[in-house]
């Protein structure tokens, strides 16, 4: 078990490391909920939601691959218990994450008939989870919201720590609301029908965590056997970092939350370069973390050894380390603009000065940064 000592805000006392055991609580700002890890979930979601919310009525926001797949299963398991679901699909992809299909699921609800009582099940991966997240925080000035992942990224990544929105021309994630779910459910069983690149995106995030506080699982994923993972563990280990890192800092307002952005500078410059289109976002965020650990070595005394493990464990996982040929690269220059993270036009960039520990930069230059993407 690690002790405050070490930087991680969570657990911090032994009853509560039990409750983490089992189930893995997520606490934030005074408000905390449980995240169940476990195979064979899905069957029985209506028992263990019955436990957590009274109201009957409910709608299960799902996307056009997860629902043909898991809705039938979820709404019986519901009914059982004596819910009365409202399966709602949208088409699956990031187009749906938008302001109109929200309204859109808000009035599906409206005229089913849900109220102030009811409640939002997000069936999905992380883009499932944002929107029904959005929907659940607006519909009714907001209701609860129980969260089903069904990616590997949206179970380490996404479904933790209450950020939900959607998207605007001007960029992603622009509109949104903080809205803690009362639930998470991750049933690993969900995880045999994700298609590999799917599953390698999930990765990505794992191994950022890893940098950036777990050195232990660092060396754990350099050994995995990746045709052999335990991926209740797995998970329950991620889950335990990010609500760790989040306990602190909710709203991102002290910088400790921003440390999970390692990566993520260059990675959302090269998705907005091509318009977030052809390259996923665990793609572009392995090769910013690349950039990063360029970055880490010339500003914070990260190692070339350890820089080198990074590029390793990436390619392990299926992970780009160049940027395709006829990359647009002097566009991810423009689009750095727009980032959250320069602040006043100062860069805040994070980086790791050893593998397992990150902090926050000022002295990264926008020179660094070309500098860093020239090596991609
Ligand atoms: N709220 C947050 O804190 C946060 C954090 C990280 C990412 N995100 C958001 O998450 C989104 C990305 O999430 P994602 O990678 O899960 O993408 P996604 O939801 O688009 O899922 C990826 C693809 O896998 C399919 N799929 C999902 N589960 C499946 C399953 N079990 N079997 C077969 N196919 C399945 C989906 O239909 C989709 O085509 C982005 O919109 C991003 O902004 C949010
Ligand atoms: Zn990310």
């Amino acid at each position: 078990m690690r002790s405050r000592a070490e930087g991680f805000p969570f657990p911090n006392d032994k009853n509560q490391y039990l409750l983490a055991v089992i189930s893995t609580e997520v606490r934030t700002g005074g408000s905390s909920y449980p995240v169940l890890i476990e195979a064979g979930l899905l069957p029985k979601i209506g028992e263990t939601v019955k436990e957590k919310l009274p109201s009957s009525r409910c709608a299960i926001i799902s996307d056009t691959n997860v629902a043909p797949r898991f809705g039938d299963g979820i709404q019986k398991s519901l009914r059982s218990a004596g819910f009365e679901p409202i399966p709602i699909t949208v088409p699956a992809g990031e187009q749906s994450k938008t302001l109109e299909q929200a309204g859109d699921c808000c009035e599906q609800m409206l005229r089913a008939g849900l109220d102030r009582q009811s409640f939002v099940i997000g069936l999905g991966g992380g883009v499932i989870g944002d929107l029904s997240g959005f929907v659940a925080a607006i519909f009714q000035r907001g209701i609860q919201h129980v969260q089903v992942p069904t990616t590997l990224l949206a179970m380490v990544d996404s479904s933790i720590g209450g950020k939900t929105g959607v998207n605007t021309s001007a960029g992603k994630n622009l509109i949104g609301a903080v809205h803690q779910p009362a639930l998470v459910l991750d049933d690993v069983d969900l995880l045999k029908t994700l298609p590999a690149h799917e599953l390698s995106q999930g990765f990505a995030e794992i191994i950022k965590h890893a940098i950036i506080a777990d050195g232990e699982m660092f060396r754990q994923l350099q050994d995995l056997d990746v045709k052999n993972v335990d991926f209740e563990s797995l998970i329950r280990r991620n889950v335990e970092i990010k609500a760790r890192i989040i306990a602190n800092d909710e709203r991102d307002q002290k910088g400790e939350r921003a440390l999970l952005n390692f990566g993520h500078t260059v990675g959302h410059g090269i998705e907005r370069a091509v318009g977030y289109q052809g390259i996923s976002h665990g793609d572009a965020i392995s090769l910013g973390m690349i950039a990063a650990c360029e970055i880490s070595m010339k500003r914070a005394g990260l190692s070339k050894s350890d820089r080198d493990a990074i590029v390793d464990l990436l390619g392990k996982f299926n992970l780009p380390m160049k940027l395709p040929v006829n990359f647009p690269r002097a566009k991810i220059f423009e689009a750095l603009k727009f980032d959250k993270k320069f602040e006043h036009g100062e860069i805040r960039f994070v980086v790791s000065p050893k593998i397992g520990s990150a902090k926050l930069s000022r002295d990264a230059t926008m020179e660094d940064i070309r500098a860093a993407v020239d090596t991609l």
